[in-house]
C-alpha cells in the first residue's frame, strides 16, 4: 500500500554488547523512518535481538548464567544503546517473545503442510559463531569457516530440511523481474549469480541445542536459529494475527542488512515466503563494513568501537552524523578519530554550525531577534538552488544514498554561507537607505535555517530540534509532512529567534 513504510534492522545477537556495527545500521534504520514519518507515511520501524541458538547457551555457560539470564541482561544494553542514539524504533523484538514463538512454529506447520519440509539427516559441517551449515563441497578441503575463519564442528544427526532447491528457478525469475530487489547493484549480482549455481536444500532444525523453538510436535528438535531469527520480520508485522497490520505494512517491508548476512535475507528468506505464498519484501540492502583505523575491529585486538563512549566524547548526533556521512551507504569504510574530529570540525562547526550562528547574531545585533516577513523576499537563485537540492535529496533518500543526500543538503549550507559574505549584512547595516534590503537577507538565512533544520532532522533530530527552537518554529516538526513545507515562502510572518548558543563547537584534533 502506498503510503506506508515497513523498516528493519538486522535483530542482533545477545552474546556480546553492541559495538559500532550495530550502531550502523539501526542509525541507517532510524533515519529512513524519520523521513518518512516527516513525508507524512505511515511507518512501522522495528528492530531487536535474536536471542536463541547454540552461540547465545554457549555465551551463557562460559558466564556462569542461564540463556535466559544472559540474554535478559544483555538486551539491556541494546535497548539503552537506542535510547542514547535517539533511535525512533516502534517495535522492539525479541526472539524468545511468546508472540514471535507461536509465529516460527506456525509458519514451520505451514511449510510442512505445503510439502516444502521434511526429515532427512544432515550431515556436515557447522559455524557456531555464524549459527551457519557447511558443505564439504563449500569448504573446499578447509576446515575452518569460509565467512569468519573460524574452526567448524562436525554435525551427523538427524535433522528437518527446507527443500530451498526448489525455489533456484522462482527466485531467480523475481530477481529478472525486480532488479532492485536486492541493493547495491554489485550485490544483487553476488546474489543473483549464487543463486543461479543452484540451491541445496537447508538444513532447519538442530537436535541437542536446547536453547531454542521446539518443532511442533518433535520437540527432540529445535528449529535453526536462522529460520527463527528470519521469521521476526512477520511476527512484527502481525502475520497469523493482525491482518490489517499485515496488509498496511508487510507490502512496504524494507531490510537493511550487512553484507556478511545477505544471503539469508536475499536467498533463504525470499525462498521461505515463496514457500508460504506470501508476497516478497520490497527491497534488501546490504551496506558494508567498518575497520577501525584501518584494521578488522576484533576483540582479540581490542579494538572494537563502543558506541556509548564515541557519544559520551562526541555527543550523539556528531556520530550519527559520521555514521551517515562518512562512507556512501554500501561500501565499506573506515572509523578513525582524526577521519571523526576533521569531518566534524569541516561539516557541523565550520559550516553548517557557522552559518546558523552568525544568522543568529546578526538577527540580534541588527534587529533585536525579531525579522517580519518582508515583501519581495524571493530570490531566483535561492529557488532554484532548493528546488534542485530538494530533488535529488529525495531522489538519494530513495536509494538510501544517506551521503549523498546530505551533500545535497551542504550544497545550501555553502550556498547560504557565501550569500552572508557576498550580501555583508554589516555593511547594510551601516547604511539605513538598506534596511529593506537588511531585512530580506535576513530572512533568506532564517528561511534557510529553517529549512535545513527540516532536511537534516532524520539524521541530527537534536540538533534539528535545537536549531527550529532557536528559530521559534520547532512547531514545524509536529506538522504531520514538514518536508512539504520546505519551500520558500511556507515561513512564519515573523521570526522571532533566541540568543544562539553554538550548536557544533570545534573538537580539538
Ligand atoms: N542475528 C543475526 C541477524 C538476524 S536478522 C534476522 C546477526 N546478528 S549480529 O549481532 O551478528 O549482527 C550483526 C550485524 O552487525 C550484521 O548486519 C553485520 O553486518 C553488522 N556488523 C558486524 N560487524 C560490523 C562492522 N564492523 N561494520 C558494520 N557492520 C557490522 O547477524
Amino acid at each position: 500500500m502506498d503510503g506506508s513504510f515497513y523498516i528493519t534492522t538486522p535483530i542482533y545477537y545477545v552474546n556480546d554488547v553492541p559495538h559500532i556495527g550495530h550502531a550502523y545500521t539501526t542509525c541507517a534504520a532510524d533515519v529512513l523512518a524519520r523521513f518518512h514519518r516527516m513525508k507524512g507515511e505511515r511507518v512501522l520501524f522495528s528492530t531487536g535481538t535474536d536471542e536463541h541458538g547454540q552461540k547465545i547457551a554457549r555465551a551463557a555457560q562460559d558466564a556462569g548464567l542461564t540463556p535466559q539470564e544472559l540474554v535478559d541482561r544483555v538486551v539491556l544494553r541494546f535497548q539503552d544503546l537506542w535510547k542514547r542514539m535517539h533511535i525512533s524504533h516502534d517495535v522492539f523484538i525479541r526472539t524468545t517473545d511468546p508472540e514471535h514463538e507461536r509465529t516460527v512454529q506456525s509458519f514451520f506447520l505451514l511449510l510442512k503442510e505445503k510439502g516444502y519440509i521434511y526429515k532427512g539427516e544432515y550431515e556436515g559441517w557447522y559455524c557456531v559463531p555464524c549459527e551457519t551449515f557447511w558443505t564439504e563441497a563449500q569448504l573446499e578441503g578447509r576446515l575452518v569457516c569460509p565467512d569468519c575463519g573460524r574452526p567448524l564442528e562436525r554435525l551427523r544427526e538427524e535433522s528437518y530440511f527446507f527443500a530451498l532447491s526448489k525455489f533456484t528457478e522462482p527466485l531467480l525469475r523475481y530477481l529478472d523481474e525486480h532488479p532492485d530487489f536486492v541493493m547495491p547493484e554489485s550485490r544483487f549480482n553476488e546474489i543473483y549469480s549464487f543463486v543461479k549455481g543452484g540451491l541445496k536444500d537447508q538444513s532447519i532444525s538442530r537436535l541437542g541445542v536446547r536453547w531454542g523453538i521446539p518443532v511442533p510436535g518433535d520437540p527432540d528438535h529445535t528449529i535453526y536459529v536462522w529460520f527463527d531469527a528470519l521469521i521476526n520480520h512477520l511476527t512484527v508485522v502481525g502475520f497469523g494475527r493482525d491482518r490489517e497490520l499485515f496488509e498496511t505494512f508487510w507490502p512496504s517491508a524494507h531490510h537493511l542488512v550487512g553484507k556478511d548476512i545477505l544471503r539469508f535475507h536475499a536467498v533463504l528468506w525470499p525462498s521461505m515466503l515463496l514457500a508460504a505464498g506470501l508476497p516478497l519484501p520490497r527491497r534488501v540492502f546490504a551496506h558494508g563494513w567498518w575497520t577501525v583505523e584501518g584494521e578488522k575491529m576484533s576483540k582479540s585486538k581490542g579494538n572494537v568501537v563502543d558506541p556509548l563512549e564515541v557519544i559520551a566524547r562526541f555527543g550523539v548526533d556528531r556520530f550519527r552524523y559520521f555514521l551517515m556521512r562518512e562512507v556512501s551507504f554500501g561500501l565499506d569504510g573506515d572509523f578513525s578519530e582524526r577521519a571523526f574530529v576533521e569531518r566534524s570540525n569541516a561539516d557541523l562547526s565550520d559550516n553548517f554550525g557557522n552559518l546558523i550562528h552568525r544568522t543568529l547574531n546578526m538577527v540580534w545585533k541588527y534587529r533585536s531577534g525579531r525579522v517580519a516577513k518582508p515583501s519581495r523576499y524571493e530570490d531566483r537563485e535561492w529557488e532554484e538552488l532548493l528546488q534542485e537540492v530538494r530533488e535529488r535529496f529525495f531522489a538519494f533518500m530513495d536509494r538510501f544514498a544517506f551521503s549523498q543526500a546530505l551533500g545535497e543538503v551542504w550544497r545550501l549550507v555553502h550556498f547560504g554561507n557565501r550569500y552572508l559574505d557576498q550580501r555583508a549584512p554589516w555593511r547594510m547595516a551601516k547604511d539605513p537607505g538598506l534596511g529593506e534590503e537588511l531585512d530580506r537577507v535576513l530572512y533568506r538565512l532564517l528561511d534557510c535555517g529553517r529549512i535545513l533544520g527540516v532536511f537534516v532532522f532524520p539524521f541530527m533530530p537534536e540538533t534539528a530540534t535545537r536549531l527550529l527552537q532557536y528559530l521559534g518554529v520547532e512547531e514545524i516538526l509536529e506538522d504531520c509532512n514538514p518536508l512539504a513545507l520546505c519551500d520558500w515562502g511556507k515561513g512564519p510572518s515573523v521570526f522571532s529567534v533566541a540568543q544562539p548558543e553554538p550548536l557544533f563547537p570545534r573538537l580539538q584534533g
